[in-house]
């Protein structure tokens, strides 16, 4: 039943607010994908990940849900969502949608109920009486992800309930058999209208510690590790798989804060029957301290984490990324300041993350190279953003330039600025205003434009995804580093049968002197691909050029 067709797969990412506007109203919806397929397809993509397009009051973009089985009025309907799965089909690109399961929206029927104490749904949620005498102090200490603390005040009812998240996310009980049975449900409805696997939105936090403990307390009123890989974590899982998973050809991924090398396997090997792999962001922190004050990039520790997942057995399938909607763009954040060469350094990343053992996952815009955006207060429109620099300026006024320095790093919103299709008006993405500032530098970086040179990033990454096509070393090769301390260079070699291939990228603005390790034996080597035009053939002394990226087939 199961091919694990995800083990050749790349998967693009579409967070569709911000992809394109099919209806003029200025947001991104489900016809303005439809009328970029001919383009994803064109990518040579295998998977689309499509952030939550479900019935949602947008208090988190969409990770609200109030309706699982109905698409978002902004986005289109139900019917829209028919003719784009089945356009994506005809193209042989499968769809993987967003599962939000550990919290819905406050607006959900099940919520709604919950409210009534007497009600069958109460204990679809986590309600408790607070603490102190007049129960008006949270039943404990843990803090939202979003600030604050983790627990709102119900009038009504005199308790409280949880929300990892914001207060309009309240924070299912998985502990109740009736809310596990309710999600196989959701998942078997989407799976019998066709789609082909889930990502699944920050799962680990669905088993709650017993008797919801007292956390450590939080740096600066966010909420983190405490909630994570709670006791019953597996057996949930196990039971959706069971439930759902299984039952179709079906790749999962889930977003697992908590899962690392050492515990993966119990997470996601072939043999465990619970997620097919999941996205770690151990990689992604190493610029950033206590998960949010930027520091410089590592590149020998980035090597090195992610070696530790290649490590593991090849019945555990890992994923690697450099973007997502909550991540500030990979330019410049992993390559410095690329000054004039930007599209260079694009194609450094790709080449070294395209050829590990992975699934890779390919954010929109990342494809051409949209960087960050220079936001001002105003500019930012997530809930993340705007709740901590609503706190700073209310607990810490004289942080407010760091606060502001430290957004322009790291927000979520930098991922969310809309997609740059055209050197037109608002990038090509709307017609109208778009709900969100479009980054001033789409007249130079642009899908129109980088379709029109051959040498451009986007063309890049469709020449690379479609060397690693069908590549058994690709796909399951060995892996090791080569000169895994050198500060400047990502380099890799995959082997399989004989076969060989090894990967050079160049991570910095500057000329490196990279000499292969003196017992590394070849014969001969045919350049697959580089990003500069005359590259160099193999030699054991290689001066590599500014970003340069090389791939050679190795005997
Ligand atoms: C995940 C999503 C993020 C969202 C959060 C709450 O981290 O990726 O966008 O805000 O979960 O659902
Ligand atoms: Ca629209």
């Amino acid at each position: 039943m199961k091919t694990r067709w995800y083990k050749d797969a790349v998967v693009y990412q579409i967070y569709p607010r911000s992809f394109c506007d099919g209806n003029g109203d200025g947001v991104g919806d489900i016809r303005g994908i439809i009328s970029k397929l001919d383009y994803i397809k064109s990518l040579g993509v295998d998977a689309v990940w499509l952030s939550p397009v479900y019935k949602s009051p947008n208090d988190d973009n969409g990770y609200d849900i109030s309706d699982y089985r109905d698409i978002m009025d902004e986005f289109g309907t139900l019917d829209d969502w028919k003719e784009m799965i089945a356009g994506m089909h005809e193209r042989g690109i499968r769809l993987v949608m967003d599962l939000v399961v550990n919290h819905t929206s406050d607006e959900h029927a099940w919520f709604v109920e919950s409210r009534n104490k007497d009600s069958e749904y109460r204990d679809y949620y986590i309600w408790r009486r607070g603490r102190g005498k007049d129960g008006k102090k949270p039943p404990n200490n843990w803090t939202s992800n979003f600030t604050g603390p983790a627990w709102e005040y119900d009038e009504e009812s005199g308790e409280w309930y949880l929300h990892l998240f914001s207060k309009k996310q309240p924070d299912l009980n998985w502990e109740n058999p009736k809310v596990r049975q309710e999600v196989a449900d959701i998942c078997n409805y989407w799976f019998d209208l066709g789609v082909d696997g889930f990502r699944c939105d920050v799962i680990t936090y669905i088993s709650k510690k017993d008797g919801l403990p007292n956390g450590k307390p939080a740096f600066l009123l966010v909420g983190y590790e405490q909630y994570a890989v709670g006791p019953r974590y597996h057996e949930y899982i196990h039971e959706l798989n069971e439930r759902s998973f299984s039952r179709y050809d079906s790749m999962t991924v889930g977003e697992s804060i908590g899962i690392t090398p050492d515990n993966a396997f119990d997470a996601i090997d072939e043999s465990v029957g619970e997620l097919d792999s999941v996205f770690s962001f151990d990689h992604m922190s190493v610029d950033f301290r206590l998960n949010v004050l930027p520091k410089r990039f590592d590149l020998v520790k980035f090597k090195k984490v992610l070696d530790r997942w290649q490590q593991l057995p090849k019945t555990c399938q890992p994923t690697v990324f450099l973007e997502n909607h909550d991540q500030p763009r990979c330019l410049p954040r992993f390559v410095g300041d690329y000054k004039d060469k930007r599209e260079l350094a694009g194609m450094s990343l790709a080449a070294a993350i395209l050829f590990l053992r992975a699934t890779p996952y390919i954010y929109q815009g990342q494809e051409i190279g949209m960087t960050n955006c220079n936001f001002a207060v105003e500019d930012y429109k997530d809930i993340m953003s705007v709740n901590a620099l609503a706190t700073v300026k209310k607990v810490a006024p004289i942080l407010m330039p760091y606060a502001k320095k430290v957004l322009l790093k790291r927000a979520r919103d930098h991922a969310r600025t809309p997609m740059q299709w055209t050197d037109g008006d608002n990038a090509g993405f709307s017609t109208a205003e778009p709900w969100m500032k479009v980054n001033p530098n789409f007249k130079d970086i642009n899908v129109k434009d980088s379709e029109a040179r051959e040498d451009s990033l986007l063309n890049f990454y469709r020449k690379a995804i479609s060397y690693r096509k069908g590549k058994d070393v690709v796909i399951s090769g060995d892996f090791s580093l080569v000169r895994p301390k050198h500060k400047d260079v990502f380099a890799y070699v995959r082997e399989f049968k004989g076969q060989r291939l090894l990967v050079i990228a160049n991570f910095k603005n500057k000329r490196v002197k990279f000499k292969l390790p003196n017992d590394f034996a070849f014969e001969s080597s045919k350049l697959a691909l580089a990003n500069y035009k005359d590259a160099q053939d193999l030699q054991n002394n290689l001066l590599l050029r500014e970003y340069e990226a090389l791939v050679y087939e190795i005997k």
